[in-house]
């Protein structure tokens, strides 16, 4: 009895440790980080959608089209050029967000728009085969930028 519950804590103690990665970020490292993580969870519900994972339904990709305009809306100020926001830890930032301030800014811009868009397709229509394309156009932009701004997975 003593060992089950011994492995049940210790399975609790995993789980919390994925489900909080990044549990030391603080200030507006920890805002950005949670708005990016906000907006994965809605990109893999609809992108479980389109793979047949999950049934179809619109209103959750209204819902992530919603977070994507607001958490892009949010990046605009979550990435001031300060000593902290460059290189406190665990920020996965690169310096080109600031040393190349127009492309970053150019970037998130376009994925605003192209969120936008998609918001405005889920409104018109709750055809899957229409909504897939613009829902793949915006989130290719999470990609796009990632790999341009964002130190690859360690
Ligand atoms: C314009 C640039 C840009 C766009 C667009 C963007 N991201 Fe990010 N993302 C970043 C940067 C920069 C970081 C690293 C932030 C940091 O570590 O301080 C990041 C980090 C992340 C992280 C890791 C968060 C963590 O806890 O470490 C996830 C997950 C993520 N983004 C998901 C997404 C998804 C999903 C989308 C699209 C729906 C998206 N991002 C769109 C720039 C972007």
């Amino acid at each position: 009895m003593k060992c089950y519950l011994k492995l049940l804590m210790i399975a609790a103690l995993c789980i919390s440790a994925v489900a909080s990665a990044h549990s030391d970020a603080t200030g507006v490292i920890k805002e950005r980080m949670d708005g990016m993580n906000a907006m994965a969870v809605h990109s893999k519900t609809v992108a479980d959608m389109f793979k047949g994972k999950q049934a179809f339904d619109v209103i959750a990709v209204r819902d992530a089209a919603d977070a994507f305009v607001y958490h892009g809306q949010s990046m605009v100020g979550q990435f001031p050029d300060t000593e902290f926001s460059r290189t406190a830890k665990p920020t996965q930032a690169l310096p080109a967000i600031w040393d190349d301030a127009e492309a970053f800014e150019q970037a998130v811009q376009q994925f605003i728009q192209q969120s936008k868009k998609l918001l405005i397709a889920a409104d018109l229509t709750s055809d899957q085969t229409a909504l897939k394309k613009p829902f793949f156009v915006a989130t290719k932009n999470c990609s796009g930028c990632h790999k341009r701004f964002r130190q690859p997975k360690r």
